[in-house]
């Protein structure tokens, strides 16, 4: 099993670091193979995703990914930022399913900003489409001067797009995914008021056709984003475009408590995948050994079970930051009462501890 390792920027490496720790506690054999990516990379080599990188990432079996970005590359040209590494893996990966699951872990109903009633025992599963939308429409960023601003401009656009593959094939995967879980899928669109989306719902509903167990509803996502705060258990799987997606799922990981105990999976059609925890590079506490490594473990457990085939060694991950969780471990940012504070090594190795003790 091969696993390209591609920590970042900021938090990355620290997250990343317990991660792997975590999954050499397994008794599996990887391959780890480690390379810069984002402003690391761009330091490094003048580009964000170097041809080394790109082809490592493309000749491994998964992508274990920390994050990018650092707000001292705002003056680069948008090519050359670290974010599009991130844009470009999944383009050139055809990453495009994104699987954020947002679950509140029972441990944790105290640390969400909503009653903990509302979020005791919610799990929902967020599929946001990933290489589509305004995200890739044309042109892109292309009139901005060459420190990616626009001075005296008086217009900026981009374009957002959808054809009917590319919405089939998500919901596709949106489907499969509501089929083994609650059997219930919520498209969310603005076909109130875009055409793009209009287009994403018709072809859902034809979609439909295919998946008669499954029970389909249609939601307008300023609607959608008030029902997540409101009543966020009525959901089981949601299925929105690239741009809807990426402002539901950071909404939808505070419900668990931090957006550093969210992970996801991005796939590509025959489930390969990167794994990246949904936040980002957080450079203001960076290097300070304080961030939450549990969103980079927990996606290790995604990238087991998706792409490795290893369900058994995914459970047991996913059952180690149970109880580390359980044994009253917190990083800062889901501390309460009662509760020891640690930071983000001494969380890795207690998972690791537990996932050696179950040996
Ligand atoms: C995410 C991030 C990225 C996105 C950024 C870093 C480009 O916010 O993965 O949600 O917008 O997709
Ligand atoms: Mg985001």
């Amino acid at each position: 099993m091969k696993i390209a390792v591609l920590p970042g920027d900021g938090i990355g490496p620290e997250i990343v670091a317990e991660a792997v720790k975590a999954l050499q506690a397994l008794d599996l054999r990887f391959e780890l193979e480690t390379a810069v990516v984002g402003g690391a990379a761009f330091e490094a080599t003048g580009h964000p995703l170097p041809e080394a990188t790109l082809k490592l990432a493309k000749a491994a079996d998964a992508v274990l990914f920390g994050a990018v970005g650092d707000w001292k590359y705002d003056k680069l040209e948008r090519a050359l930022r670290p974010e599009q590494a991130i844009l470009g893996l999944r383009k050139e990966l055809g990453l495009f399913a994104n699987f954020r699951p947002a679950i509140c872990h029972a441990q944790l109903t105290d640390a969400s900003s909503l009653k903990p009633e509302l979020v005791a025992g919610l799990d929902i599963l967020i599929i946001r489409e990933l290489t589509g939308d305004i995200y890739f429409g044309q042109p892109r960023g292309r009139r901005s001067a060459p420190d990616g601003h626009f001075p005296g401009a008086e217009e900026a656009f981009d374009t957002m797009r959808y054809s009917r593959p590319e919405i089939e094939r998500i919901a596709h995967v949106a489907f499969q995914a509501a089929r083994k879980r609650g059997g219930r899928l919520t498209s969310v669109d603005k076909a109130n008021v875009l055409e793009t989306f209009q287009f994403w719902k018709d072809v859902v509903s034809e979609v439909h056709a295919q998946y008669p167990d499954v029970q389909l509803d249609h939601l307008y996502v300023d609607n959608a984003a008030m029902q997540l705060v409101k009543a966020p258990k009525q959901f089981d799987v949601i299925v929105t475009g690239n741009m809807f997606g990426d402002i539901l799922s950071d909404a939808a990981a505070m419900l668990t408590g931090s957006i550093g105990m969210l992970p996801s999976a991005s796939l590509d059609a025959d489930n390969k995948g990167l794994y990246e925890p949904s936040h980002g590079s957080a450079p203001d506490i960076a290097g300070k050994g304080v961030a939450n490594p549990l969103a980079t473990i927990l996606s290790a457990a995604m990238m087991l079970r998706f792409s490795l085939n290893q369900e058994e060694a995914a459970t047991r991950l996913e059952a180690a930051v149970q109880g580390v969780l359980e044994g009253g471990l917190r990083t800062g940012d889901i501390a309460s009462a009662g509760c020891r504070v640690v930071g983000t090594q001494a969380m890795g190795d207690a998972v690791a501890a537990r996932l050696r003790a179950q040996r």
